[in-house]
């Protein structure tokens, strides 16, 4: 995995070097952990929650989910299902439970479209909730326990999978009902948690070798401790974030050209929109799927307001292409026989990066192929750049006060208080 940046000193009004050294001074501390942030840094190392018997359990209970299931319901909000949800959906294989998601939505027609797929085929739940308050999954936990009670009767119990804070209300009320529990870390808040029992068992169940996805943050790790100051591509991704900024960039785009990064773009905004956007501060993120949004924010990126950081994420190989077939009906489009679709995607791409790095600051991010692997890797990468790029900020990236003020009001709402 790579990191270029186009003209970001230019852009930066020459801060880049500047927001370099800084980067390079925070990232020692942060790689090993910073006192401050003890009680959320359980992420730093991944043998923490991740390590050889954690697998081996998460291997064991997706083993028996995917012989017995059709349908795996996934109860989860924000960073209880996000990670999951990105691998899934990119690169889940067949023959696997389909992944359903629940407890993300208020929508009748959404849950009902839930329940809907689990008729008639069987089921079972992994209901993910750090504080076991949030409204979104507790509702559907209810809804679906009840579904599984009319069609399992007593051995509904067996197909609850919970993974929830030990020690906690959550954890007893799990027990007293008969249900699986996993714990989720203490250590570790939602959006930093991919790396854990919360995103890897909904990625076993999906038939993901999650010890490729647990290889490859390994090795990112190995990489940002060894490389320093701008070798480094945390260090060098957080420094151009944070000269852009102070330059008047206010908004970072992440795109691709793979409409299955689609749930991962949604990952990375939670991610840095959380962690970063505070205290007044912060690059609100945002994502856009090519070539079909290039249709639609195309025109803006080209020519509109100049304060968008447009960073691209290129996948270099992406299993087999199709080839466009000769064709002799004179439809206009002779240019593109027996070309295949990876290299007209490849010539998309090249064009429109070329094109908005002359207007924008635009990063790019080369993956060599979208792969378990490879998604470890950009897993502890952006969630270690994002620790470096809040801190150059100067605000707490493990911390949501704003999200609580929400939850208060609904409750507030709900409880008629
Ligand atoms: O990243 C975070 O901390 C949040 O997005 C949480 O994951 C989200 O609010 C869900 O919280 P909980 O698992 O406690 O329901």
């Amino acid at each position: 995995m790579e990191l270029t940046t186009h003209s970001i000193d230019k852009y930066a009004n020459s801060r880049f070097e500047d927001s370099l050294d800084k980067a390079s001074c925070l990232l020692s501390s942060c790689i090993y952990g910073e006192k401050q942030f003890a009680e959320s840094s359980g992420w730093l190392r991944i043998d923490n929650w991740a390590g050889e018997s954690d697998l081996d359990i998460i291997e064991s209970i997706a083993k028996n989910i995917r012989a017995r299931d059709d349908v795996f319901i996934l109860i989860g909000v924000g960073g209880s299902n996000n990670a999951a949800r990105a691998v899934i959906e990119a690169i889940g294989l067949a023959p696997a439970p389909k992944t359903v998601y629940a407890g993300n939505s208020l929508s009748s027609q959404a849950i009902g479209q839930a329940l809907a797929d689990c008729k008639d085929r069987d089921f079972s739940i992994n209901i993910i909730a750090k504080n076991f308050e949030t409204l979104e999954p507790g509702i559907a936990f209810r809804i679906f326990r009840k579904a599984l009670q009319e069609r399992y009767g007593d051995m509904s119990s067996g197909r609850v999978v919970a993974t929830g804070t030990s020690g906690s209300f959550f954890e007893s009320f799990c027990k007293k009902h008969g249900y699986a529990f996993l714990p989720f870390p203490t250590d570790i808040g939602g959006r930093f948690s991919a790396l854990s029992n919360v995103g890897l068992l909904p990625m076993a169940v999906a038939g993901v070798n999650v010890r490729e996805v647990v290889s490859g943050a390994q090795d990112m790790r190995a990489r940002l401790i060894s490389d320093s100051g701008e070798t480094n591509i945390a260090v060098r991704y957080a420094a151009a974030r944070n000269a852009l900024y102070e330059a008047g960039y206010h908004v970072e785009q992440l795109v691709s050209f793979e409409p299955k990064l689609k749930w991962f773009h949604k990952w990375w905004v939670q991610l840095f929109g959380e962690s970063e956007g505070k205290g007044g501060r912060g690059i609100f993120p945002v994502s856009a799927e090519y070539p079909e949004d290039l249709h639609s924010i195309g025109q803006f990126l080209q020519d509109g307001s100049p304060f968008i950081i447009e960073t691209f994420l290129d996948i270099i190989g992406n299993g087999e292409s199709i080839v466009i077939h000769d064709d002799d009906k004179q439809d206009g489009f002779g240019y593109l026989d027996n070309k295949s679709l990876s290299e007209i995607n490849r010539a998309a791409y090249k064009a429109t990066l070329e094109a908005h790095s002359e207007r924008l600051p635009c990063m790019q991010l080369t993956i060599p192929t979208l792969d378990a692997y490879n998604f470890g890797q950009i897993f502890y990468f952006f969630q270690f750049a994002c620790y470096l790029s809040a801190k150059l900020l100067g605000v707490n990236p493990f911390d949501q006060p704003g999200v609580e003020k929400y939850k208060r009001g609904i409750y507030g709402r709900l409880c008629g208080i």
